[in-house]
């Protein structure tokens, strides 16, 4: 069997897909986890034991001693979450000496959360429903060239000077359109000082460490957050997120060559879920949406906001194993779906008078497309203990076939409960070599 040394692994429905456990699962094998995009509005649950953690910016890889976590340059980052977030972590007596920050990576600043939120707030019935963390602001700042780069936090006086030539404009920004009082310099720095004492010695050159791991044949897990349906270009625009989400941009969101993504792991849900607005054509407001919502605990790690939820959509997993070039999946949650009468897939949509298969390009378009669904038998079993295919319910294994067969991608994992050994490893998996590797 093939081995394997890097592997991207990635959202492939709106997020919230469960990368959290698939990932933690993967990084128990890894010597590097990195993130390549996002920030603060990505929360990853990470059940460990009686241990629940929920991470925003740290990879998942932190709660194993020994891996050294990523945050790359293609993210953004907020010194003052960050440094809670470590905290949070230290106290539980978790190291986390070993996270490094790229020193190209942008900094997410308080100015980008007011503007978030003012944004929004004008958007009205128009709103994204961001996570309203700065997101978009902190990359739309990165693009025109008047961010903060992680850089700066080597030393606070460069992050003064830095912050001195952007802040009038921030403030002007704030004031003349917002009506917002804005921020005095000095204060600012203040705010930022203890941030920057803690976070400054791990800013570091993201790719040069990638590189030389890579190079000595070290284990790279390339970390995604949020789903293929929310990239900033091939998502439902403009009900995204404002980076790249898929496998590709694990490579310039590092800057590590293409070659090192050949193997991208999508992970999806055995059901749809999404927050925030935006069309969702599986969406159930019905009972079947509520009972999902209500088993699989569909609440936002992040905002605490009831996620809508649907059925399993086939169009769009097709289209994000397309756009990522994904090699297998990850199904998780197939637990949740346990005791449903009857189970759907979405095979396609139709769209008034004509069924399509391929998800169209154009969100008014996606609006009018209603689901077509395959019903197949549920099942009752519980099946939080199983831990090998054969031993599913026929029913089940039934479902996992047409999931596979829809989306034309091997399952190579199913998730069957939150904690790290609810996994089932998929017959002849490419994650056999991951996981036996090290062993
Ligand atoms: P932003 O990323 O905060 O700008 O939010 C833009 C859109 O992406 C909104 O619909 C959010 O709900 C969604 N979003 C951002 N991060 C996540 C995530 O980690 N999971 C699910 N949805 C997310």
């Amino acid at each position: 069997m093939e081995k394997i040394n890097s592997l991207a692994v990635v959202g492939a429905q709106w997020g919230d897909e469960g990368k959290g456990k698939v990932i933690d699962y993967l990084a128990s094998r890894a010597d590097v986890v990195a993130r390549f995009q996002g920030g603060n509005n990505a929360g990853h649950t990470v059940v460990y034991g009686a241990n629940i953690f929920k991470l925003h910016h740290v990879p998942s890889g932190i709660i194993n001693a020994g891996t050294l976590c990523l945050l790359g340059n293609g993210m953004v980052v907020d010194p003052l979450v960050l440094v809670e977030e470590l905290a949070e972590l230290e106290k539980r007596g978790i190291d986390t000496s070993n996270l490094r920050i790229s020193g190209k990576a942008h900094l997410n600043l308080i100015y980008h959360k007011d503007l978030d939120e003012e944004n929004e707030k004008l958007l009205g019935e128009k709103k994204i429903g961001t996570t309203g963390r700065g997101i978009g602001p902190a990359y739309a700042d990165k693009i025109m060239r008047r961010g903060i780069r992680a850089i700066e936090m080597i030393d606070l006086e460069r992050f003064r000077e830095r912050l001195a030539g952007i802040l009038p404009l921030q403030n002007r920004i704030l004031k003349e359109i917002y009506g917002h009082a804005g921020y005095d310099l000095g204060q600012l720095v203040e705010l930022y000082r203890p941030a920057i004492e803690k976070l400054g010695p791990m800013v570091t050159d993201g790719s040069q460490v990638l590189f030389e791991s890579l190079n000595a044949g070290k284990k790279v897990l390339f970390e995604g957050a949020q789903g293929a349906l929310l990239d900033i270009d091939h998502g439902t625009y403009p009900y995204v997120t404002s980076s790249s989400t898929v496998a590709a941009a694990a490579a310039t969101g590092n800057g590590v060559g293409p070659q090192h993504v050949r193997q991208s792991l999508g992970v999806i849900k055995s059901y749809t879920t999404r927050v925030g607005e935006g069309p969702f054509p599986t969406e159930d407001h019905f009972e079947a949406g509520e009972q999902l919502r209500e088993r699989g605990n569909e609440f936002g790690t992040t905002t605490g906001r009831p996620r809508r939820c649907g059925w399993f959509d086939s169009v769009i997993a097709r289209y994000a194993a397309m756009i990522n070039g994904l090699t297998g999946l990850a199904v998780t949650k197939l637990d949740v779906l346990s005791g449903m009468d009857t189970v759907n897939i979405a095979v396609a949509y139709r769209c008034g008078e004509v069924e399509i298969n391929n998800f169209p390009q154009s969100i008014e378009e996606l609006k009018v497309c209603t689901p077509v669904y395959e019903t197949f038998p549920g099942w009752d079993e519980d099946i939080s203990r199983v831990r090998s295919l054969k031993d599913l319910p026929a029913a089940a294994r039934h479902f996992l076939n047409a999931m596979e067969e829809s989306v034309g991608v091997k399952i190579e994992l199913v998730s069957v409960g939150p904690d790290r050994s609810q996994t089932i490893i998929g017959q002849d998996s490419i994650l056999e070599s991951w996981i036996g590797h090290n062993q």
